[in-house]
């Protein structure tokens, strides 16, 4: 017989970034993190996974191409979930043997892979929850989010919805480096996020290889992860749990650049943002100042795109600047005169 499971996984977009690892096997991080998971129906990736008695070896599709399931890190998050399905299958021996069959696993992301929109986030909080599912484990997010971890650090951060925080932990083995929920959605269901995409080609220095390039050899990074991030954390922890804008906004903001300024800091540089990336942060800052308010927030991970964050009844608002920005064929022209500036009033 054949046994399947299915499970859609969502994307999380980092509002404190995380950058760095001091362990590079288990994924375990120089500093924790916070994220915003956002809507199942915008951006997921949408995991089945069958397994039979009868399957030769382990196979995936993604997006519908045959891929390898080889990868180290892949390898080291079927090995937990098998082992942890083989204690169960130990301790109850009517229980079908999951653990000694291969997988085949079939995963679609509805956004473009790797163009810096997190996909290796949602996938593999999709390939960890679906196989989870399938072998009956128990249902702890922070407990999957473990193994999660080791496929993609931010994918621990997939696991729940609404406000959560990865706390790096301090063990060497991993076992507190976790992701755990700050706040439900519903905590501050207001909140919205648009993806500004400047290019949905594939990154040019993919994270892993990006951060571990930054801990080697940008003296600025050793800056933010002791005396920057961990007071930011708690800071952005403390503005979610108030719902109060103003500040969420202005820690998210100020993480993304201290995050790109690491990159730039390292030796030779890594570039990230392009030069719309940069436009897009000057017009949210001219926004900011032309309400007099702050009504968005901008961030930007291994990539040029940017998320932007602000609350529901900011919409219009917003929108107006964007889509006008968007519309002038000549590209990105943030050099508003005040005339401009007052039809959106
Ligand atoms: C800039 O989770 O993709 O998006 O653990 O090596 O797979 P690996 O890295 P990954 O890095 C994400 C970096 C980031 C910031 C963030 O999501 O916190």
């Amino acid at each position: 017989s054949i046994y399947t499971a299915s499970t859609t996984a969502p994307v999380n977009i980092a509002t404190l970034k995380y950058w760095g690892k001091r362990d590079k096997t288990l994924n375990l991080p120089t500093n924790s993190s916070i994220s915003v998971t956002l809507a199942q129906e915008d951006l997921r990736t949408l995991t089945s996974v069958a397994t039979s008695e009868s399957f030769t070896e382990d196979q995936l599709w993604l997006n519908g191409q045959p891929e390898s399931l080889q990868g180290e890190r892949t390898q080291h998050c079927l090995q937990d979930l098998r082992n942890l399905r083989s204690r169960i299958e130990a301790q109850d021996s009517s229980l079908p043997r999951m653990s000694q069959w291969k997988l085949h696993i079939v995963s679609e992301n509805n956004f473009p892979t790797a163009a810096g929109l997190a996909s290796s986030a949602a996938g593999f909080a999709a390939l960890v929850m679906a196989i989870a599912k399938l072998y009956q484990l128990p249902d702890s997010h922070s407990e999957i989010s473990k193994i999660a971890r080791k496929g993609s650090g931010s994918a621990c951060r997939s696991l729940f919805g609404g406000y959560v925080a990865w706390e790096m932990g301090s063990e060497p083995d991993g076992s507190d480096s976790k992701a755990v929920e700050v706040a439900p959605q519903s905590h501050w269901p207001e909140m919205k996020a648009a993806i500004l995409v400047v290019s949905a080609d594939r990154k040019d220095t993919p994270s892993t290889s990006g951060m571990q390039h930054t801990v080697a050899t940008s003296d600025l990074f050793q800056e933010r992860i002791r005396n920057v991030v961990p007071k930011r954390f708690e800071e952005m922890k403390q503005a979610i749990q108030d719902r109060d804008f103003t500040r969420f906004a202005e820690l998210t903001m100020r993480d993304s650049n201290s995050f790109h300024a690491t990159c730039l800091d390292s030796f030779p540089p890594i570039f990230y943002m392009n030069d719309t990336s940069r436009k897009i942060v000057k017009l949210c800052h001219q926004i900011n100042a032309f309400y007099d308010e702050t009504i968005v927030a901008y961030t930007f991970d291994a990539g040029p795109n940017a998320v932007l964050y602000y609350l529901q009844e900011n919409e219009a608002k917003l929108m107006a600047f964007v889509h006008h920005v968007f519309q002038k064929n000549s590209g990105w022209d943030t050099k508003f005169s005040q005339n401009d500036l007052e039809k959106f009033s």
